[in-house]
């Protein structure tokens, strides 16, 4: 059932190139120009017009919820708000009729996720589902949605439900900004060719396995860990230290890079692994600088790079290349190499990586 892995998680991580695939399966074809979503067709005009967006999820879904609305709002110019699904529910959010409310989770049944949109419905919002359980009560209790068709996810661990989740609200977003006339006929081409492109981006970087493994020998008696981004990356170093977190229980902060100088980078000295994402997009300069002030303070960085990257390389102490691509899709591949990491520092640990202590595959109690 495992496939010849030794867990359900490294199963999962290496399924991504099909789930991504799956995930667009009949929806984007780029010869043809064609992108649609088919529980979402009449979705799309209406939501080319909201005024706002408001996200709800939790962990790794809110992550991916973070990653649409830089999507969002750079392609289809859409102002969007992510909220934890328990903090919003809990603090008389100010949800107008029109509004559009979308709820992202795995499991479809996270209780604050459903108590939110049960919450905004009631107060007239559109609620559109991302889930990956088909006829869970999210998606059921949402008007509308679409399915990430990652196939069940085992290990507790999200791996391939957040690239999935990330795939279709990327195409959402896509086709709203297309819908909305925000974005050039070019760049909706390019953007469709390649998302089409993703899955053997991601094929290539799983060929890093051993790599990344040499690197996790390293540092699985860190004690703690850092991970940094900038833009599009930023949500991706918040999914790399819950990834960590929860199956190694060594403890990790994910920051926007920006954000070290006005504290965390207190934290760093010579024991202090830090990742940077640090891929070439338009913050490439600006982490490059984050990179030297951690390397100033004796930091150890391990990086992720363009490929081709010459720069960094001399900078970092250890890293690991992704193919090139649109900067909005780079969240797709960047984060790959963040969960093979965490994989294999917790295996090294002798930690249980597809059920990990205190966690619960589907949190149905808030
Ligand atoms: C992290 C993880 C959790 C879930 C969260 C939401 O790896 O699995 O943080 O992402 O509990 O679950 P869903 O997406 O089912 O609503």
């Amino acid at each position: 059932e495992k496939g010849g892995y030794d867990h359900f998680m490294l199963k999962e991580i290496f399924e991504q190139p099909r789930s991504v695939a799956d995930c667009l399966r009949g929806r984007v074809n780029a010869d043809s120009g064609h992108l649609v979503l088919g529980g979402l067709r009449d979705y799309t005009e209406k939501l080319s017009k909201a005024k706002r967006i408001v996200i709800v999820a939790c962990g790794t879904s809110w992550h991916a919820g973070l990653v649409a609305e830089y999507i969002f709002e750079e392609l289809a110019r859409i102002n969007v708000e992510v909220e934890y699904a328990s903090e919003f529910r809990y603090r008389n959010p100010i949800i107008k009729e029109g509004d559009f409310v979308i709820a992202i989770s795995q499991s479809g049944e996270t209780a604050d996720t459903l108590a939110a949109i049960e919450l905004a419905k009631s107060k007239g919002a559109t609620i559109l589902g991302v889930c990956n359980v088909v006829g869970a009560s999210i998606p059921r209790a949402s008007h509308a949605g679409a399915y990430t068709h990652a196939g069940p996810e085992i290990g507790v661990a999200s791996t391939k439900a957040f690239t999935a989740q990330v795939t279709v609200l990327t195409q959402m977003a896509i086709a709203v900004a297309s819908k909305k006339g925000t974005l050039h006929e070019d760049t909706f081409r390019r953007l469709l060719f390649e998302l089409e492109r993703i899955p053997s981006k991601i094929e290539k970087v799983l060929k890093s396995d051993e790599k990344i493994r040499e690197i996790a020998e390293k540092f699985k008696d860190a004690r703690n860990f850092i991970y940094l981004g900038r833009g599009y990356n930023f949500p991706v170093a918040l999914e790399g230290a819950l990834k960590l977190k929860e199956i190694s229980y060594i403890h990790a902060e994910g920051y926007p890079a920006a954000e070290m100088k006005h504290g965390p980078i207190a934290l760093i000295d010579a024991e202090m692994p830090v990742v940077f994402i640090a891929t070439k997009d338009s913050s490439y300069e600006k982490v490059v600088s984050n990179i030297q002030e951690v390397k100033a303070r004796k930091g150890i960085v391990i990086a992720i790079v363009t490929e081709g990257d010459k720069l960094i390389p001399t900078m970092a102490d250890y890293t690991i290349e992704i193919p090139a691509m649109h900067e909005a899709l780079i969240p797709l591949v960047s984060v790959i190499p963040l969960q093979l990491l965490s994989y294999y520092i917790a295996v090294m640990r002798g930690c249980n990586v597809d059920q990990p202590r205190n966690l619960a595959k589907s949190v149905t109690v808030e």
